[in-house]
């Protein structure tokens, strides 16, 4: 297992490019089991997250090549069965299920499981699978779903925390083939959900009001191949920001969207950071001295859960008492114990996080434990006096391109080795 060493105290200067986004980039390969043809998706960020769907999409019998962030995929021929040892490793995997129900009428797939930052059932995958005309039954940990016929239905998918952003992605690949119209109330508006619509439209879909929380799908009966470009990723971009206020530099970021940012940007204002747009790029920095603030995680377009961890790291560095509240996920929080081994005071309380910040921070070994959390560390490292090992980085590398590259390119000193 590989660990980073970071030696903290450096401001992050300079320019950063931003890959495409995973959590867009996942459903997007997915969607490429719904037809015959070959699809071209570009600036498919390489990480092990999608090398890993790629491998899924291939043990399904397709063929795949990813060269220099364009991926090929065509799914001639598939299977609708998907084993354990794939979907266990990788709970995005369960959006390759509306896809095969789609093409095949039947799909196979082990439950996913939770994981760390909660139980993250799928129940509304599930009910909108049946809504559309899917019988299910699980058994030996597998969900087994059949459909004779897919007939578009009305279906609400909002849930105890709001929409589902995968399962919004899995009913609406569905529906894509079914007969008639399908209309999603209480879909997920993530940008993420915008994308996957429009390849799925390039492809021949026929989906209107992706983006606002009613989608709906008017059934077409095939799908052609079809080219897209994968969105940048706008949680990696609000982590290079925050990384650039924490180390108190100044970071330009190119390719981010602005417009997919708005609740990062403006929260960060509160605080202390300005993030200003610069022709085609970001220009992150402080404006001031660091100020407390309180975010609550939300659905798009509020606070994104993942961010709250990076942005936990910012406020521990920021004088005053700033409170986080998530209310995404129950068990989101497990980078405060290890923040709290490099000198941060946090106290939970129930969903909330009560940050008294402004203590100074000093390296130490910690352990990441999520995507998220892992960037915490990592950026709560890079503001600490001394030297951070961060161990267990593949959660890092499920999610961040390059990240000790791009670090390191913008000044940080940040070094990979063998976790001892
Ligand atoms: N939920 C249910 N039932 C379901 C599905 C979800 O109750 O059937 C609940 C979840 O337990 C959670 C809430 O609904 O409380 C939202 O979960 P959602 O389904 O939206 O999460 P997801 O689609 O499984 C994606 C991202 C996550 C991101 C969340 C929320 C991908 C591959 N994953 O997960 O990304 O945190 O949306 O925005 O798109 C990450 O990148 O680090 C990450 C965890």
């Amino acid at each position: 297992m590989e660990s980073l060493i970071i030696k903290g105290g450096v401001p992050l200067h300079g320019e950063v490019t931003i890959s495409g986004s995973k959590n867009a980039a996942l459903p997007i390969l997915a969607a490429t089991l719904l037809t015959d043809e070959p699809c071209v998706i570009r600036r498919v960020p390489n990480l092990s997250d999608t090398r890993f769907m790629v491998k899924i999409l291939q043990s399904l019998g397709a063929t795949a090549q990813f060269e220099d962030g364009t991926l090929t995929v065509h799914a001639k021929k598939i299977r609708g069965y998907a084993d354990y040892e794939l979907v266990r490793q990788m709970r995005g995997s369960i959006c390759i299920a509306g896809p095969l129900l789609a093409r095949l009428r039947k799909a196979r797939i082990s439950l996913p499981g939770g994981c760390i930052i909660g139980a993250r059932p799928i129940n509304l995958h599930l009910k909108g699978f049946e809504a559309l005309g899917a019988k299910i039954k699980i058994e030996g940990g597998y969900v087994d779903a059949t459909a004779k016929r897919l007939a578009g239905a009305p279906i609400f998918l909002g849930g105890r925390a709001g929409p589902t952003v995968l399962g919004t992605a899995n009913v609406m690949m569905m529906a894509t083939l079914a007969d008639g119209v399908t209309v999603i109330e209480s879909a997920a508006c993530e940008p993420e959900v915008m994308d996957l619509a429009n390849f799925l439209n390039a492809m021949g879909a026929k989906i209107s009001g992706a983006g606002s929380p009613t989608i709906t799908i008017v059934g077409v009966e095939k799908l052609h191949g079809a080219e897209h470009e994968v969105i940048p990723d706008r949680i990696e971009a609000a982590t290079f920001i925050i990384a650039a206020a924490a180390t108190n530099g100044e970071v330009t970021l190119k390719g981010a969207r602005e417009d997919h940012l708005h609740a990062v940007i403006d929260k960060l204002k509160e605080a202390g950071v300005s993030v200003e747009r610069r022709g085609s790029n970001l220009l992150a920095r402080r404006s001031g001295k660091l100020k407390p603030a309180d975010i609550t995680t939300l659905p798009y377009s509020g606070f994104p859960t993942d961010v709250q961890a990076q942005m936990m790291s910012l406020f521990v560095l920021t004088p005053g008492i700033s409170i986080i509240t998530e209310r995404i996920f129950e068990s989101r929080f497990m980078h405060v114990s290890e923040l709290a081994r490099l000198g941060a005071d946090i106290e939970i309380e129930g969903p909330s996080a009560i940050v008294k910040g402004g203590r100074p921070l000093s390296g130490a070994p910690v352990m990441a434990s999520d995507l998220r959390a892992s960037a915490a560390l990592v950026i709560a490292g890079m503001a600490a006096k001394g030297a951070t090992q961060v161990n267990r980085i593949y959660h890092l590398d499920r999610g961040y391109e390059n990240i000790d590259g791009k670090l390191r390119q913008l000044g940080a000193r940040i070094q990979r080795v063998e976790e001892k």
